[in-house]
């Protein structure tokens, strides 16, 4: 037995699947959703709004965990040329920003070790490629409360693992994947941005690097991405291609499009964690190579 984990965002793409994984690997997991719970057997569901201060602090004294991964999020909205929603992308302050201090608050009350997710989405993309030893230069909202995030986490939990990612994907299941596919079938509109370079990582090595660092000691910010930098462009291509549709038919677009800003080359240096992880970090080209 490992332990018992608490995943914030449990429901989601990414806490489902560090959810599961620490339950192969022997931990007891407490999971929480805002809305509903996902299908991942064997999780102590239960309901937060990290949002709520003393909500957060009761629940995790109740759940008396060793580690907490905080993946939770605010309701993601895809952004595109045609919808123009970039500046709802994520875009709840006290969710992102507030509930990443009270999740630090409450681990911190607890005695329980922190992995805190954050994002590339930090940074302009003016001075890439970044490590863990570049600050944040946000050009959104989003960016903004991420970066609000990690500081209040680095000050409150100096000792917390603050693991930077960037793309999330896998397997067919993440949005952007299913995304792709509905910009090639016609169900959605927009475009994949060629002047956008991104670092995709696979959601199982990304959680199976947080399970590791869950049960660790390492402390600090620590870029975990995929090894591959790939315009969101390209990227769709080789998504296409994997599900054996045709790849001329993923539509081209520069982000000036939206006329909102946007961070362009966000690549992140993976050196430390090769160096710290046992996980290997694939490259989306790896990962999605067809058949
Ligand atoms: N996806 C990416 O490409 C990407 C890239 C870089 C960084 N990240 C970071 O990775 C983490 C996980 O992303 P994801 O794509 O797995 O997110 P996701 O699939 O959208 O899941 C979000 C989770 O947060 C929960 N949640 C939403 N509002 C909440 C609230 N007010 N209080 C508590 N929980 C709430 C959701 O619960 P319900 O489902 O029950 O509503 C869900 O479990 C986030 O920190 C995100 O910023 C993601």
């Amino acid at each position: 037995m490992r332990g018992r984990l608490l995943v914030t965002g449990a429901s989601g793409f990414l806490g489902a699947e560090t959810a599961r994984l620490a339950l192969e690997a022997g931990w007891t997991v407490i999971g929480t959703f805002r809305s509903a719970p996902s299908d991942v057997e064997d999780v102590e569901w239960r309901q937060l709004d990290v949002a709520d201060r003393d909500a957060v602090r009761k629940l995790v004294a109740g759940a008396r965990p060793d580690a907490v991964v905080h993946t939770a999020t605010a309701a993601w909205r895809w952004c595109s040329a045609s919808t123009r929603t970039v500046g709802r992308s994520y875009d709840d302050w006290r969710v992102t920003a507030d509930g990443a201090a009270h999740v630090a608050l409450a681990a911190a009350d607890a005695g329980a070790r922190l992995a805190h997710v954050s994002s590339d989405a930090m940074f302009s993309g003016r001075c890439a490629p970044y490590d863990e030893t570049a600050l944040p230069d946000p050009v959104n909202r989003y960016g903004a409360a991420k970066a609000a995030a990690e500081t209040a986490v680095r000050a409150i939990a100096p000792g917390a693992a603050v693991v930077r990612t960037s793309l999330i994907l896998g397997d067919g299941r993440s949005k952007h994947e299913r995304h792709v596919l509905d910009l090639v079938a016609g169900r959605a509109s927009g475009t994949l941005f060629t002047d956008e370079l991104r670092c995709p990582v696979h959601v199982a090595d990304l959680a199976a690097a947080l399970l590791e660092l869950s049960g660790g000691a390492y402390a600090g910010v620590l870029n975990v991405a995929g090894a591959d930098a790939l315009s969101r462009h390209e990227l769709g291509m080789l998504i296409a291609a994997r599900e054996g549709l045709d790849a001329a038919l993923v539509p081209a677009g520069h982000s000036a499009e939206l006329g909102a800003p946007r961070p362009t080359d966000t690549r992140l240096d993976i050196a430390r964690a090769r160096r710290v992880l046992s996980v290997r970090l694939r490259g989306a080209r790896e990962f999605l190579a067809a058949g």
